[in-house]
């Protein structure tokens, strides 16, 4: 791929507001859209982030709640994702789950668990000052829109639409997701929504600002 057709892709993407009902993204697509936000970068690794696949329209229904942005979406979208990001009971650098996986999965021996757990202390502590329930959640939102990042751009250069989605409102949206689809909110909370198929009609003209204008060379 040519850096032309990559830049057509990012033309080719656009905030779609209704998708084509009837046109379905096959389950190998959807998989490769999932594995680019499975491999998307975090900081120090640690992926705090989760991926629900929203299928089911009584679920869909559910979720329209409060999801002012997503109404549409919600109705025709092939494939509609809520992203999770984690709670400071999993972010915190003291936090079990952590040593746990920094063990399991990122298969460090146990005197590289105790040097990073000590450095991802620092860094909470001292750099990012990372102090506090509210903090350490944002924080872990960040690495979880690295995700949506890739995950739209992925579908672009093969010619899926997609939407990201913030027009909700978080605390009527974690309620649902507690009370309604299972979700541990001592453990996750919402991040945003996405949602992928193919466009109903063409969008708008694209605006942006210049390059000269968003860039400074120093
Ligand atoms: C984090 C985020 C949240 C967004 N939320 C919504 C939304 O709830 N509903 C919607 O229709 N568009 C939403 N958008 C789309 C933006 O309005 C759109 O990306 C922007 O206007 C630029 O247009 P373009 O993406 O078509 O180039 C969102 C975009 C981002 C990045």
């Amino acid at each position: 791929m040519n850096k032309k057709e990559i830049l057509d892709a990012f033309w080719f993407r656009h905030a779609c507001k209704e998708f084509d009902k009837e046109k379905k993204i096959s389950a190998d697509d959807f998989n490769y859209i999932l594995e680019t936000a499975r491999l998307s970068p975090s900081s120090f690794g640690f992926e705090p982030w989760h991926f629900i696949v929203v299928q089911r329209k009584e679920m869909r229904d559910k979720l329209k709640n409060g999801a002012w942005g997503a109404e549409l979406k919600l109705d025709t979208a092939s494939h509609f994702v809520v992203a999770l990001s984690m709670k400071s009971v999993r972010t915190k650098y003291d936090s079990p789950y952590l040593e746990k996986f920094m063990k399991e999965v990122q298969q460090l021996p146990q005197e590289v668990v105790e040097m990073k757990s000590k450095i991802y202390e620092n860094f909470q502590k001292k750099d990012f000052n990372l102090n506090d329930d509210a903090s350490l959640f944002t924080w872990a939102t960040k690495q979880t829109y690295i995700a949506l990042g890739n995950m739209l751009t992925a579908s672009a250069l093969i010619g899926i639409d997609s939407c990201p989605i913030e027009g909700f409102n978080p605390e009527a949206t974690n309620k649902i997701l507690k009370e309604e689809m299972g979700v541990d909110t001592d453990v996750y909370g919402i991040a945003y929504m996405a949602a992928f198929g193919y466009r109903k009609q063409e969008p708008h003209d694209k605006t942006r600002r210049s390059l000269e204008e968003i860039t400074t060379w120093l």
